[in-house]
C-alpha cells in the first residue's frame, strides 16, 4: 500500500480535489441528493448529533478494528457501497475500488448499473465482492444474473428496495444526466475543462453498463436506451418476488434501502440474513427521515434477528464510530470512496480506506474502546433515540 498522502488527510479534502478534477455534470451526479437536498444534508448532520463518552482512567489493550460479518472476519467495520455509473466519475473506478477493498480486506459491493461487469470485478476482488441487484422487472434477466454471480463465486446478494421510482434530481435533469448520459454542448465544454479526465476516459473507452450490456438491444439511440433502462428496472419488490429470490439464491441475502420497522420485519419474515438501513444517500425521498434517525425504531423491531448494517451520510472515522455506537453492526459509505478515486485516481481507494481506518483507530483509542463491538457502551446520547 502506498505512503499516506498528507495533502489530503480528510474526506472533505478529497471532495474538493474531486470537484477540480472531473467535469461538473459528473461531480454533480455524485455529490447531489434529490429535490432540495434536505435529506442529504440531514443524514450527516444527524449522525453528528450522536455523542460518545471517553473513559481515560483505565488500561486497555491495543485497538482492534476487525469485525465479524456473515462468518468472515474483515479488517475494518466499514465497506464500499454500490454506486452506479462509477466510470463516469473516474475511468476504471470500480476496478480501483474493488482492488483497494481486497487489499484492505473490506467488502466491496458492485452495482448492477455500474461500468464494470460481474466477471471483471470478480477477477479483481478475488472472493471479496458482494453484488447489488437492481432487480430487473424481467425474470429471465434476473435468473441469468444469478447464474453469473454463482459462476463468479459471489456469495452475498444485496437486493435494492428503495428505487421504486427514479429520484427527482434537478442538477442531473439540467445536465442531461437523467440516465443514460446525454452529451450536450455544455457537457462537452465541461470535459474540455477537465483534460485529465477526458484523456483517461479516452484510454478506458466510453463508460457502458457492462453487466447489463448483453441484455440490451443493440444500436439503441440515447433516448431509446433511457426508455429501455426505465422499463427494465421499473417496479417494486413485494413479498412474492422476494420469496422467489430467497428460494432461488443459496448464499447470503441482504435487503438494502430499509427505512422502516415494517419493511425490516418483512425482511426477517422473508428469511433474509441482513438489511442495510439506508435512504440511498438522500437521493430518493427528500421528505424522508435521516438514515441514522430511522435506526432506533428498526433496532427495536428486529435486533438479534438479522444483521443490521447502515449507510447514508457517513464521511469520517468519527461518523463510523457514531453509527456503530448507535447499534449498527457495520457501516457502508458511497460518495466518500468515489471522492477519493475522482481526486486521486488509482491511489484513491487505498488512500480513502487509510484515512477512515486512521480516524476510526484514533477515536477508539481516545474513547478507551478496544473492540468495535464495544462501541455502544460509549454512547452518550442520540437526540433521536
Ligand atoms: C452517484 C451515486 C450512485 C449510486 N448508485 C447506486 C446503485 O447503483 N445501487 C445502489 O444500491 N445504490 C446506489 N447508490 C446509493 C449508495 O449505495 C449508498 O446507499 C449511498 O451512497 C450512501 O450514502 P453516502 O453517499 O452518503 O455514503 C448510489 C449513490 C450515489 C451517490
Amino acid at each position: 500500500m502506498a505512503a499516506f498522502d498528507t495533502r489530503y488527510p480528510s474526506i472533505d479534502d478529497l471532495r474538493k480535489r474531486a470537484k477540480q478534477r472531473i467535469p461538473r455534470f459528473a461531480f454533480e451526479y455524485l455529490d447531489g441528493g434529490c429535490n432540495e437536498d434536505i435529506n442529504l444534508y440531514k443524514n450527516t448532520v444527524e449522525i453528528r448529533e450522536t455523542e460518545l463518552r471517553p473513559v481515560y482512567l483505565k488500561d486497555f489493550a491495543p485497538v482492534n478494528l476487525s469485525c465479524l460479518l456473515f462468518g468472515r472476519r474483515y479488517n475494518a467495520p466499514f465497506g464500499i457501497a454500490p454506486v452506479g455509473l462509477q466510470g463516469l466519475m473516474w475511468p476504471g473506478a470500480p476496478q480501483i475500488l474493488a482492488k483497494a477493498a481486497k487489499d484492505h480486506n473490506i467488502p466491496f459491493i458492485l452495482s448492477t448499473v455500474t461500468t464494470a461487469s460481474i466477471e471483471k470485478i470478480a477477477e479483481v476482488a478475488e472472493g471479496n465482492m458482494w453484488f447489488q441487484l437492481y432487480h430487473p422487472a424481467d425474470q429471465e434477466i434476473t435468473d441469468d444474473i444469478l447464474l453469473r454471480l454463482e459462476a463468479a463465486g459471489v456469495d452475498v446478494l444485496v437486493v435494492l428496495c428503495d428505487v421504486p421510482s427514479f429520484g427527482y434530481r434537478p442538477r442531473d435533469i439540467r445536465n442531461g444526466l437523467s440516465m443514460p448520459p446525454r452529451m450536450t454542448a455544455q457537457n462537452v465544454l465541461q470535459i474540455l475543462m477537465r483534460p485529465r479526465w477526458g484523456i483517461e476516459t479516452l484510454v478506458h473507452g466510453i463508460p457502458e453498463f457492462e453487466t447489463m450490456k448483453r441484455y440490451m438491444p443493440k444500436g439503441l439511440n440515447i433516448k431509446q436506451l433511457g426508455l429501455y433502462m426505465n422499463k427494465t428496472f421499473s417496479g417494486r419488490i413485494n413479498a412474492e418476488k422476494l420469496k422467489r429470490l430467497r428460494d432461488r439464491w443459496k448464499g447470503k441475502m441482504i435487503m438494502k434501502g430499509v427505512a422502516t420497522s415494517e419493511d425490516a420485519i418483512m425482511c426477517v419474515e422473508s428469511d433474509l440474513d441482513g438489511i442495510i438501513v439506508s435512504n440511498h444517500g438522500g437521493r430518493q425521498l427528500d421528505a424522508g427521515q435521516s438514515s441514522i434517525g430511522s435506526l432506533p425504531g428498526i433496532l427495536e423491531s428486529v435486533r438479534g434477528k438479522l444483521t443490521i448494517m447502515i449507510d447514508s451520510g457517513f464521511q469520517s472515522g468519527p461518523d463510523i464510530a457514531r453509527g456503530l455506537a448507535s447499534g449498527a453492526d457495520f457501516i457502508f459509505l458511497g460518495r466518500t470512496f468515489m471522492y477519493g478515486v475522482a481526486a486521486l485516481g488509482k491511489r484513491g481507494g487505498d488512500h480513502t480506506i487509510s484515512i477512515l481506518k486512521a480516524q476510526l483507530q484514533q477515536v477508539m483509542e481516545q474513547l478507551g474502546c478496544k473492540d468495535v463491538i464495544d462501541l455502544p457502551s460509549h454512547l452518550i446520547k442520540s437526540r433521536l433515540s
